[in-house]
């Protein structure tokens, strides 16, 4: 695909930590209405790569566009003025808020000012607007009937379910997720690879992840990280037979998630 075409294209991009290089010269490409994951050994550099485009990690080098345009790195603040949502590490919903309040917050285009006077600042009409979004998001989600609920009153799963519900509410064009079936039981890995598809219909996501036979299942493009670089790109089945990658994950212990590939 023509490159202008791309949701998102990086460049180039390298990342040293001191004296370790965690991202070396890496390129990647998220065409829109594309799942696309990134997987490889520990320590390969993926969440480098996924913290990067979050603003979370500064690149020492390296070019990033968006919609075909080259843009500054963004800071995390300005994600959702590009119509990038993520998930948040660890879930981290609002304790003091409802299911359908933290929900709610996902909208928030200024993500720094989580305050909930700007959440009930709103006048009555654009409240009841959000509120109908947000429960449309829980109900896609699985978890309508929780909004109610107080996020202690979760579900690990569920809570997970929520936290999905809540980026997707600013109707994003592009979602990051990092990790989302780690920890979850195989029906739920079954029942989030659904909503990943269904999701393709109003937007790309990008997804660090382990488990091989979800990301094979979901993905249209993978992307392999080792030591810092992109070593095999392209469809599942492709990146799989690549000696490249079959070299990579060797030597990791065969019983980890690691070693299924
Ligand atoms: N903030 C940091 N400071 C120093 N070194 C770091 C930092 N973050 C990551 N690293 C190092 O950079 C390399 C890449 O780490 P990264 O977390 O991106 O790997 P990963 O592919 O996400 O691994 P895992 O599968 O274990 O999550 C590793 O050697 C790691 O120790
Ligand atoms: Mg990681």
């Amino acid at each position: 695909m023509n490159e202008k075409n791309n949701l998102l294209s990086i460049e180039n991009l390298t990342i040293n930590f001191g004296g370790l290089r965690a991202l070396d010269d890496v390129f990647l490409n998220i065409a829109p209405n594309q799942v696309v994951s990134l997987i490889g050994p520990n320590g390969a550099g993926k969440t480098t790569l996924f913290n990067a485009i979050c603003g979370l990690v500064k690149p020492n080098s390296g070019a990033i566009s968006f919609e075909g345009k080259k843009i500054k790195w963004p800071k995390p603040s300005q994600l959702a003025d590009y119509g990038i949502a993520r998930t948040l590490q660890g879930v981290g919903l609002y304790s003091g808020l409802t299911v359908l309040e933290n929900v709610m917050m996902g909208a928030d285009k200024h993500k720094n000012s989580y305050f909930v006077k700007d959440l009930f600042g709103l006048s009555a009409k654009n409240e009841e607007g959000l509120k109908a979004r947000a429960m449309d998001a829980l109900a896609w989600a699985g978890a309508a009937d929780k909004f109610e609920l107080s996020p202690s009153e979760l579900t690990y799963p569920d809570s997970k379910r929520v936290a999905l519900a809540r980026a997707l509410v600013m109707q994003p064009k592009l979602l990051l997720l990092d990790e989302p079936a780690a920890g979850l039981g195989q029906d739920e890995i079954d029942n989030l690879a659904k909503l990943i598809n269904d999701l393709k219909r109003t937007c790309a996501v990008l997804l660090v992840e382990h488990h091989v036979d979800f990301v094979s299942n979901i993905s249209d493009q993978v992307y392999v990280l080792n030591f810092g670089k992109v070593i095999s790109s392209g469809d599942f089945e492709t990146v799989k037979r690549d000696p490249a990658v079959v070299a990579a994950y060797l030597g990791v212990d065969s019983s980890t998630e690691d070693g299924a590939l």
